[in-house]
């Protein structure tokens, strides 16, 4: 007979080995439309199913399982959105989710390639394929611009620029372009150049143009590899691009990046990092298995890595500004010198 502790274990483990089934309702509700068929209003089963184009009996057991887990509710056999997915799961929540939460479930079935990706080292190439289409760049480049945009004018404020001075920004993989958005709106005279591939440069330009701000935001295509980034900029962003590429060439884009600001400028570093244990923070050491199933051979690095990297590239004082936790890790700003001495 196992005593009381050790059932409380074999609990923990079960909830722990089935926590995928929660985050598979909540992702399957956003990809069929569950949330927006049932936006400001209630409905049955039968017509959530005919909306959406699924099968009645699983629409049924989908919204009953969702109900349980309090993102619907149900009443008299109909149901509706619960304030928590009204508030951030349809497609017209403001700073909703939905469009993150399909990139989730595209992480998800990465996730699920986990045993054979620990076997053989590398990420599933099935899924690369998909992700080499113009609809996942689209799907991709939007889930990240509804991450970034909540947060990024916090950003633009927590970097304090000076507002009277014309600024060159440098977006380094900017994506969506949604930080250079936020900057632009908190400092009037600032003008961005946000560099990216070529299959990113149409979905950055969409977006930059929806926010009315084509004027002062540039896309340059081109690809940091290769080419070289401009020069004559004050401040660099480098956010969630480091974490992809392959550790030797993480110093290079540092370097590259130095070369490109002006003497004074600053590189603004936003990745997820990891403590010298690797195992901490939890969330960190969760993303860095992730790199293994998204990347060739990406990964997280600790803050002395970079704090090597900045100081090899010529980067004089570095510091790091905790973010708040609905935001998570942190910013880290170093500068290049403003006369050569400096360095
Ligand atoms: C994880 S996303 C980060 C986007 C944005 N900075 C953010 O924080 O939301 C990484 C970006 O780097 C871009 N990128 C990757 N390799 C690149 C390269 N060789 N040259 C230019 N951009 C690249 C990708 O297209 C992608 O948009």
């Amino acid at each position: 007979m196992l005593d009381d502790n050790k059932l409380r274990q074999r609990q923990q483990l079960q909830e722990m080995a089935r926590g995928y089934r929660q985050a598979r309702i909540l992702l399957t509700c956003v990809e069929v439309g569950v949330f927006d068929a049932l936006s400001g209003r209630w409905a049955s089963a039968e017509e959530v199913a005919a909306t959406v184009g699924v099968n009645g009996r699983a629409a049924e057991l989908l919204l009953n399982a969702a109900a349980a887990l309090g993102l619907l509710y149900k009443r008299d056999a109909r149901y509706s959105n619960s304030d928590l997915a009204e508030a951030h799961l349809t497609q017209n929540a403001v700073g909703g989710m939905a469009r993150r939460l399909k990139l989730e479930s595209a992480f998800y079935r990465r996730w699920g390639g986990l045993t054979d990706a620990v076997r053989t080292g590398k990420r599933p190439e099935d899924d690369h394929r998909v992700e080499q289409s113009t609809d996942w760049v689209r799907t991709f480049i939007y889930g990240l611009y509804d991450m970034a945009r909540n947060i990024a004018p916090f950003i633009a404020d927590t970097l304090a620029l000076p507002e009277d001075q014309p600024l060159r920004v440098l977006d380094v993989g900017g994506g969506h372009g949604g930080y250079c958005i936020a900057l632009a709106e908190r400092y009037p005279l600032l003008t961005a150049t946000v560099f990216e591939l070529p299959r990113v440069v149409p979905v950055a330009q969409e977006i930059i143009a929806q926010a009315g701000l084509a004027a002062r935001i540039e896309v340059q295509e081109g690809d940091f590899h290769q080419d070289e980034l401009g020069s004559g900029y004050d401040v660099a962003l480098l956010f969630g691009v480091l974490n992809g590429e392959p550790r030797e060439k993480r110093p290079i884009l540092i370097q590259k990046i130095f070369s490109a600001l002006n003497p004074g400028g600053q590189i603004v570093l936003r990745e997820f990092v990891l403590n010298p244990d690797r195992t901490s923070p939890p969330q960190e050491a969760i993303f860095a298995l992730q790199m293994l199933l998204t990347t060739e051979s990406g990964g997280l690095d600790t803050s002395d890595d970079w704090a090597e990297w900045l100081g090899s590239a010529g980067f004089t004082t570095s510091q790091r500004i905790e973010l708040p936790p609905w935001i998570g890790s942190s910013l880290t700003l170093a500068r290049k010198p403003s006369v050569a001495s400096e360095k």
